[in-house]
């Protein structure tokens, strides 16, 4: 019996990289797990937080039987991604914003980085920025309402266009400075399930940057023992009656509640 890849994030933003799994890799298995009872991750405190990513992270792996885990959150990633590749048994695949890419395809040399608050401001995001777009002026905005409305829109509910147009006012001032914002960085699992919306606001045609692909590629790299048969099986830590259509659009069987210690 194969092991499955679970994909883990605070609520339904994994669904992004799950899709860019399925796409690349129809023939790795997956199951999803998501703590929607903590949701959203991207304005708690780092100690509190760093020991919830864990406790969930062992539980739900221990619960689908995973032979890899992705943790498919930037905030969880840039937190405790050592913590987690110490602590479990499996390998584990991180997602942390894609600054080296956008850096690669910005011929202003301004990208922009959409992120939770907390994803914006970590240290190791910092680095990200210092390794790889150390000559690129980068626009850091926390934009943590769009989190709220990519739930919405997987529950079935509208977009609050306004909403996300208010949260993204500084990006948009960006794409008229001198130079011009001309890539921007989807920093958070929860952006690309928006991406149509985004597009549709910017005033400028951008070029959107996530890590959905390169995360494919690498489970691909590390979990070849996963493939085989379907799995499906979904995960969360409060109630998801609400989702039940939504993750079954992706492939994820209705939502059992997950045990935790
Ligand atoms: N999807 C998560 C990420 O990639 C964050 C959402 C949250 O704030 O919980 O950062």
């Amino acid at each position: 019996m194969s092991a499955p890849v679970l994909i883990f994030d605070s609520g339904v933003g994994g669904l992004s990289v799950a899709r860019s799994l399925a796409l690349r890799h129809p023939d790795i298995a997956q199951c999803y797990a998501c703590d929607n009872a903590w949701l959203p991750y991207g304005v708690r405190d780092d100690v509190t937080l760093s020991e919830r990513i864990l406790a969930v992270c062992r539980a739900a792996v221990a619960a689908c039987g995973a032979g890899a885990l992705v943790v498919a959150c930037n905030t969880a990633s840039t937190l405790a991604l050592d913590r987690l590749r110490a602590t479990l048994p499996i390998p584990v695949i991180g997602t942390v914003p894609a600054i080296k890419p956008a850096a690669l395809a910005s011929r202003t040399r301004h990208i922009g980085l959409l992120a939770t608050t907390a994803t914006v401001n970590r240290p190791y995001t910092q680095n990200l920025i210092e390794r790889f777009a150390s000559d690129c002026r980068v626009s850091r905005i926390a934009a943590d309402p769009l989190v709220v409305q990519a739930e919405t829109w997987l529950a079935g509910g509208d977009i609050d266009r306004d909403r996300v147009s208010r949260a993204l006012a500084p990006l948009w001032q960006a794409t008229a400075t001198s130079p011009a914002l001309d890539t921007v960085v989807l920093g958070c699992t929860h952006f690309p399930l928006l991406k149509p919306v985004l597009e549709a606001l910017a005033p400028v045609p951008l070029g959107w940057v996530d890590s959905g692909d390169a995360i494919a590629r690498r489970v691909a790299d590390v979990a070849a023992h996963c493939t085989g048969r379907r799995d499906g099986r979904c995960f969360t830590t409060a109630a998801a009656d609400h989702l039940v259509a939504g993750f079954a659009e992706f492939g994820f069987t209705h939502p059992r509640r997950l045990a935790l210690p």
